[in-house]
């Protein structure tokens, strides 16, 4: 079976990225993809330096992260927009992860891999300058990128307080996105 990891570049308690990734996962699942949704807030990581790394090697959160992502065919992301980039926590994440430790291939974690994009902000334009940025990122580590790709504004109004989203449209067009890349994964794993 695909097997889909989802994860947003928020530690945020209520983020809302955390959010729609969460609803597009229920579209990869809804598509016949097995899904796991996981929270960086629950793999903190110290910032990558190769002095920390020569010392004492892959820290244990950056191991259990890299371990998840070679176990999983295809990836959900979803993106708050820092200063029109990605935030350092995700960067941090897939920088560790991009390590190669003995007997792997270069980038083994992500090369040949689909993933779907998405961002989501309180303002207008939903963090839409972060997907291009994304996208280059990760397609410079080998990752096939979905054509479709969706920027979520007014984040607030579409999200309840438990950190679901309840509005339909935004529903229906991040599940949307979440089948996209189940197909996407499949075909690449076909
Ligand atoms: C350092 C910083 C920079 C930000 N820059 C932007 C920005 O460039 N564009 C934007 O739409 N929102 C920006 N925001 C607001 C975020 O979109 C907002 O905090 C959002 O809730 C973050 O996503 P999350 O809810 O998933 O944590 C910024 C927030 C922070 C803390």
């Amino acid at each position: 079976m695909t097997k889909i990891l989802a994860f947003s570049g928020s530690t945020r308690r209520g983020s809302f990225n955390q959010a729609m990734v969460e609803a597009a996962a229920k579209g990869a699942e809804e598509a016949g993809a097995q899904v796991t949704v996981i929270n960086l807030a629950d793999y903190p990581m110290p910032i990558f330096s190769e002095d920390l790394e020569a010392e004492l090697g892959m820290p244990e959160h950056a191991l259990a992260f890299k371990k998840l992502l070679l176990e999983h065919d295809g990836f959900l992301i979803a993106s708050p927009e820092y200063n029109s980039s990605y935030p350092a926590v995700l960067k941090n994440a897939i920088d560790w992860a991009s390590r190669m430790a003995e007997g792997e291939k270069p980038l083994q974690a992500y090369k040949g891999k689909a993933v779907g994009i998405m961002a989501s902000s309180p303002g207008a334009l939903g963090g839409l300058r972060v997907l291009s940025v994304l996208r280059m990122l990760l397609g410079n580590i080998g990752m096939v990128v979905a054509p479709n790709q969706k920027a979520i504004g007014k984040a607030h109004a579409l999200v309840d307080e438990n950190g679901v989203v309840v509005d339909e449209k935004t529903l229906t067009q991040l599940k949307a996105l979440g089948a996209e890349t189940a197909e996407l994964t499949k075909k690449l794993t076909a």
